[in-house]
């Protein structure tokens, strides 16, 4: 059986992870400021991580979700005290997309409404209501098109105001900052408005943190640098550091019900057990501080590189822009200087996304290629 051909693959084979680093199948060493797409926050194959998932197998790696597991209670625990958000309950999927998902049908029992308002150049995801929420026709399906969604553009406040007060719409969603779509960063402002209107309105505001969150910008979530609580808050990528775990909190305030969500896979005891030793090794290894401290030392150092025109996003979420289309410097930058590094639908923006470890050393690589790609 040949596989499914959806993915345009780079001739490269990695075989072993380690900290910052991958290896291919000859050995070759590659500097991984993509992080398998922001994916790996404590590091590839970090001791603490292999060691709490080896245990697990070896013990019980899943049982259905009709049990106690005593894991996810834990998880629940820890993810509260170290984002500091305690007030919500956690539902544990799979995936980025399934954490949408099911944010958006909550939003949609607790309204009994069903239109969505998301923004010009986001991305949510792939099934069917997350895709739809997402700002990109070529991935909808006509199966999509059901969906009722009104894309409206970051910072627009007129636009958001009488949507809302046609009094249809469940949800708000809107990432905390815009990954694929060229790291557009919400101000703090905006999302206050936000925030406001959706109560004004009876609309729940969802901020998509599956990319953002997970101390990727040196705060537990990208949207904790205003100041709101918003109704749900998605998560997944940084979450599991590479197994298949994602989460949406939700609000106290909104109640659950038996049966309103359900899942096989989620939540099972190998995923908590990779999920609660992420959330540990974030906390005792200090990672958030880490982001902070080295993204100011990368930006500081690319603001000497005359043809680096801007650079946005947050902490170790960030995509340097040039006057010109980064095609080649990404390809130049992996198969001569083995260096990995992200693309998005910004033709002249490179993205960076590293694991959460990085030290500001460990960028002194990168900065000397680009240099040299660049003279
Ligand atoms: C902001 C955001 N939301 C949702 C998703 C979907 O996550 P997944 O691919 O795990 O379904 C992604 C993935 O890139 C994302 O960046």
């Amino acid at each position: 059986m040949n596989l499914f051909d959806v993915y345009p693959l780079y001739d490269i084979t990695p075989v072993k992870g380690k900290g910052i680093h991958v290896y291919d199948d000859k050995n070759v060493e590659y500097l991984d400021l993509y992080g398998g797409h922001a994916v790996i926050s404590i590091g590839h194959s970090h001791p603490n991580y292999v060691q709490k998932i080896q245990e697990q197998v070896a013990n019980l790696g899943f049982y259905s979700n009709a049990i106690q597991n005593p894991l996810q209670k834990e998880l629940a625990t820890k993810l509260g005290e170290l984002s500091g958000c305690d007030d919500y309950n956690l539902f544990l999927v799979n995936s980025g997309a399934e954490a949408n998902e099911n944010a958006l049908k909550v939003a949609s029992f607790v309204t009994n409404k069903s239109r969505v308002i998301a923004f010009k150049h986001s991305f949510h995801g792939r099934t069917s209501a997350a895709v739809a929420a997402t700002d990109n026709p070529k991935i909808h399906a006509p199966l999509n098109q059901q969906q009722s969604v009104t894309f409206v553009a970051l910072e627009d406040e007129e636009t958001i105001e009488a949507e809302l007060k046609k009094g249809d719409v469940c949800a708000v969603i809107i990432e905390g900052i815009q990954g694929v779509g060229g790291l557009d960063v919400p101000t703090e402002h905006y999302l206050s408005y936000l925030s406001k209107k959706c109560k004004e309105h009876g609309a729940l505001l969802i901020l998509d943190e599956i990319q953002s969150g997970y101390g990727r910008t040196g705060k537990f979530f990208a949207y904790q640098y205003a100041d709101i609580n918003p109704d749900i808050i998605t998560t997944a990528k940084g979450m599991g550091n590479g197994f298949p775990l994602g989460g949406v909190l939700i609000h106290s305030s909104i109640k659950a019900a038996y049966g309103m969500l359900g899942t096989t896979f989620g939540g099972n005891h190998l995923a908590c057990a990779a999920g609660i030793s992420v959330l540990d090794t974030l906390k005792d290894e200090k990672l958030m501080e880490n982001v902070l401290q080295v993204s100011e030392y990368l930006v500081h150092e690319l603001s000497f590189i005359p043809k680096v025109k801007s650079i946005k996003g947050k902490g170790l979420m960030l995509g340097i822009t040039f006057d010109f289309p980064i095609k080649e410097i990404r390809a130049q930058l992996l198969h001569e200087h083995h260096i990995f590094t992200g693309a998005s639908s910004n033709p002249n923006l490179l993205r960076i996304l590293p694991p959460l470890c990085i030290t500001k050393e460990q960028f002194d690589p990168f900065l000397l290629a680009l240099k040299e790609i660049l003279s």
